[in-house]
């Protein structure tokens, strides 16, 4: 089987923890290239994964290698400049979260995806978790019934990715931990609902640690008076379709006991949590309340779904089954413009009329 000619756009932080390993792990794959704007960056990757081509200028890169797919892995504002000109050029795009820091521009990117012919997959590791790939199966599978309520966060102690960074620049990042770490559990907790439709989004964002250098997350160290424009907390509420909600509350500082990371669903038959990654399962069977908790960790070779795999197995079989398509990166944009517009309006952003709802008594 011929091998598919992968080159890697960024070589940052998540580029070398999760990109590269993942496509070199891959036999029918080969890394062809590696592209960053600091040339050392790009040429210590290359030095460090034994790939022979380095560049400072993706289209080069991409006119040159002539790669079948590519990872875009570089700041947030990049994603869909990159991504299109990618699918332009006939090549697939993995692309980290989030797809876009707009809805209208992950709306270019369907678009240049449907002229182009291309797949794009958005890196959205924590759908392909054991628990998360588990919990999805076992919903879907109905044992949670309807799904009225539900919590999603990710709080952390001191966890600012560096202050002065781009990360902490609005026009880069897109905003601050709601558009970062909620682009991870705001998006599962809506993908296990099945992505709802939203009524309305009512946000609320802070700015509480912005002048302190302690909060800084392990190996972010930052640049001292360095530009911070984005909320270091986020918190709101989702009005969802059918008369359900999600309670959502993020900060990369806040003064909290630990750190948690959180997904909480309350169903008409049954519940589940996955709180710092254990995964928790709630019903009742023949009139006795009853918790499960699978195992998924038992088995350290155990990998349901494989993030690469999965997506070189769509690109070679032509697949539509992506467990992260550029449509739900348009979905999440939507939410995070409509967040970040009530949160400086300081009133709830209506996305579709909503629905009245009547008890019986
Ligand atoms: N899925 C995850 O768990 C996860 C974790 C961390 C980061 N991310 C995402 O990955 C992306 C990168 O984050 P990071 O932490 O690696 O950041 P980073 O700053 O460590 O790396 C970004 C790299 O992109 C390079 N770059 C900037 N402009 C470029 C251009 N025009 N062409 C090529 N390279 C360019 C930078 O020089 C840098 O090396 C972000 O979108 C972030 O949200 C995802």
């Amino acid at each position: 089987m011929d091998k598919l000619k992968y080159a890697l756009i960024g070589a940052g932080g998540n580029a070398e923890k999760k990109h590269i390993h993942g496509y070199k792990n891959l036999d029918d794959v080969e890394v062809v290239a590696i592209c960053d704007v600091e040339a050392t960056k790009a040429s210590a990757m290359a030095k460090r994964h034994q790939v022979a081509n380095v560049y400072t200028d993706y289209r080069d890169m991409i006119e040159r290698e002539q790669p079948d797919l590519v990872s875009v892995v570089t700041p947030n504002f990049l994603h869909a400049e990159i991504t299109e000109y990618a699918l332009s050029r006939g090549v697939h795009v993995h692309c980290e979260k989030p797809l876009s820091i707009h809805a209208d521009e992950a709306r270019r990117i369907l678009q240049a995806r449907e002229r182009s012919g291309k797949q794009v997959m958005i890196g959205l590791n924590n759908r392909f978790t054991n628990e998360a790939v588990y919990l999805k199966k076992w919903i879907d599978e109905g044992h949670l019934g309807d799904i009225y309520s539900a919590k999603a966060g990710w709080i952390r102690r001191a966890g600012i990715p560096g202050r002065g960074t781009w990360f902490t620049d609005k026009d880069r990042s897109g905003g601050g931990v709601l558009i970062d770490l909620g682009a991870h559990y705001l998006d599962l907790a809506l993908y296990l609902m099945g992505l709802p439709d939203v009524h309305y989004v009512a946000g609320r964002i802070h700015q509480n640690f912005v002048h302190t250098t302690t909060r800084n997350r392990n190996g972010y160290t930052g640049i001292a008076g360095g530009l911070f424009n984005v909320e270091d907390a986020a918190s709101g509420y989702l009005g969802l379709e059918g008369g359900s909600s999600l309670a959502l509350d993020f900060s990369w500082a806040s003064n909290i006991e630990e750190d948690r990371f959180y997904v909480e669903l309350m169903g008409t038959r049954g519940g589940a949590s996955l709180v710092n990654g254990v995964l928790k399962l709630f019903g009742e069977q023949d009139g006795i309340c009853l918790d499960l908790t699978p195992k998924l960790k038992l088995n350290p070779n155990l990998q349901l779904v494989n993030e690469f795999r999965h997506f070189v197995d769509n690109i070679r079989h032509g697949g539509h089954t992506l467990i992260a398509p550029a449509e739900d990166g348009v979905y999440f944009a939507q939410i995070v413009d409509a967040f970040y517009e009530s949160a400086a309006s300081g009133m709830p952003v209506i996305l579709q009329a909503p629905q009245s709802v009547t008890l019986t008594r």
